[in-house]
């Protein structure tokens, strides 16, 4: 016989967003896998029979939501709130249960978990925001880049000529100097403002950092730095932008090496964990997480949050826009970077990049052993 009761606890149970329901008393009578998962709760079947207020606790905002279907006459087909447990965004829609009769037995809260669809809105609205600023920016710089390569033509032709001028010719040096400050900084921002397009391959994540610390190697302010890196031996490949995350990673290098101001040490370490299977997308097989470490003066409490801004630096002659650029180029990516100190001073970036699941799969069956390389700049 088709047990009907069964089948339709399990379409409830098997449902992706969350339900909860409450008979007209307050008590709880459903709450499903979903609705566990997007609040945070642990499953409990003692729950069923309990006062709703006392299961959702922390989430009283949710709790009026339920109380509202006994008392207002109209009720939310498609609203939203924030819940103040996560600060996660609930997209939900509340009904009255009536029995046969007409009569209110109960109230039924069915809801999604919002937060990652805000975030893409998110990211959209500041890709809108850059396109619109790199625009004015591709303009200006267009202006600028002219005057600026004459100015650094003139200086030189001018500096030949004063041979015998030693005082002129310094004076003409230091232009030219700051001619082509100004220049970088104008290129760095056509970079940063250009709106980002990835050419996603499969992608090593070994030989990236390999490139990158090439590229550090060469940089002016390597001095005698030393670079280890510790690669773990069951990384699997990305889908990426192999030259844009080339440039995540120099641009950490660099940074690392000229707060080390040619003494210390960098430490690279990249590792993976996989993730259990998500019913919500993105469903990742798991994560790639890179740490570039440093032993340097490390990053003030008060400044860490506003490091990825563009323009803020503390360098002379930086243009503040590499960490910003970095912060692009992950987020185009759908990883994160984080900064923080590293235990024994110094500082410490980490990135984490998703990897999807049809790339893990041929490395499930690679060992853990890790391989270590160290190189000397
Ligand atoms: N490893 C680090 N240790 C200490 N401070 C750091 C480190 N990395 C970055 N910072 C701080 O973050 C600021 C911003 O870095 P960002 O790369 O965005 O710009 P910049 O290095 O100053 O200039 P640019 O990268 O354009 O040359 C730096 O000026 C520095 O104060
Ligand atoms: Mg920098």
């Amino acid at each position: 016989m088709v047990d009907r009761e069964a089948f339709y606890r399990n379409v409830v149970h098997s449902l992706r967003n969350g339900v909860i329901a409450i008979w007209r008393d307050g008590s709880m009578a459903v709450v499903n896998d979903a609705a566990y998962r997007i609040l945070g709760l642990d499953a409990d079947p003692a729950h069923i029979g309990q006062s709703f207020h006392d299961v959702l606790g922390k989430d009283h905002d949710l709790a009026d939501v339920l109380t509202r279907a006994f008392t207002d006459a109209e009720l939310p087909n498609r609203a939203e709130l924030r819940l103040r447990s996560s600060g996660k965004a609930i997209g939900y829609t509340v009904s009255r249960i009536l029995d046969r009769d007409g009569a209110v037995s109960g109230a039924a809260l069915l809801f999604k978990d919002l937060t990652r669809v805000e975030q893409l809105e998110e990211r959209e609205r500041l890709r809108d925001r850059l396109a619109a600023l790199g625009e004015m920016a591709a303009a200006i710089a267009h202006e600028v880049k002219n005057p600026l390569a004459s100015i650094q033509v003139m200086a030189g032709l001018l500096k030949r000529q004063l041979l015998d001028v030693p005082d002129a010719r310094e004076l003409l040096t230091d232009i030219i100097k700051e001619a082509n400050m100004a220049n970088r900084i104008v290129v760095d921002v056509l970079e940063f403002v250009r709106p980002i397009s990835l050419e996603v391959d499969p992608v090593s994540i070994r030989e990236v950092l390999d490139e990158a610390v090439t590229t550090a190697r060469s940089h002016p302010a390597a001095g005698h730095t030393t670079i280890v890196t510790d690669c773990a031996a069951n990384l699997p490949d990305l889908d990426a932008d192999r030259l844009q995350l080339r440039q995540v990673f120099a641009n950490l290098l660099v940074n690392a090496l000229e707060a080390l101001a040619g003494e210390g040490h960098i430490w690279i370490t990249a590792s993976y964990a996989a993730v259990e299977r998500s019913p919500e997308p993105p469903d990742y097989a798991g994560y790639l997480t890179v740490d570039v470490t440093d032993d340097g003066p490390g990053v003030p409490v008060d400044v860490a949050h506003q490091l990825f801004s563009p323009f803020f630096t503390t360098k002379p002659s930086g243009s503040g826009l590499g960490l910003a650029i970095v912060r692009k180029i992950i987020n185009a990516h759908d990883g994160r970077i984080e900064v923080g100190p590293r235990a024994e001073g110094g500082a410490k970036f980490s990135v984490r990049l998703p990897v999807p699941h049809r790339v893990t799969e041929a490395v499930a069956v690679a060992d853990g052993n890790r391989t270590a390389g160290e190189i000397h700049v």
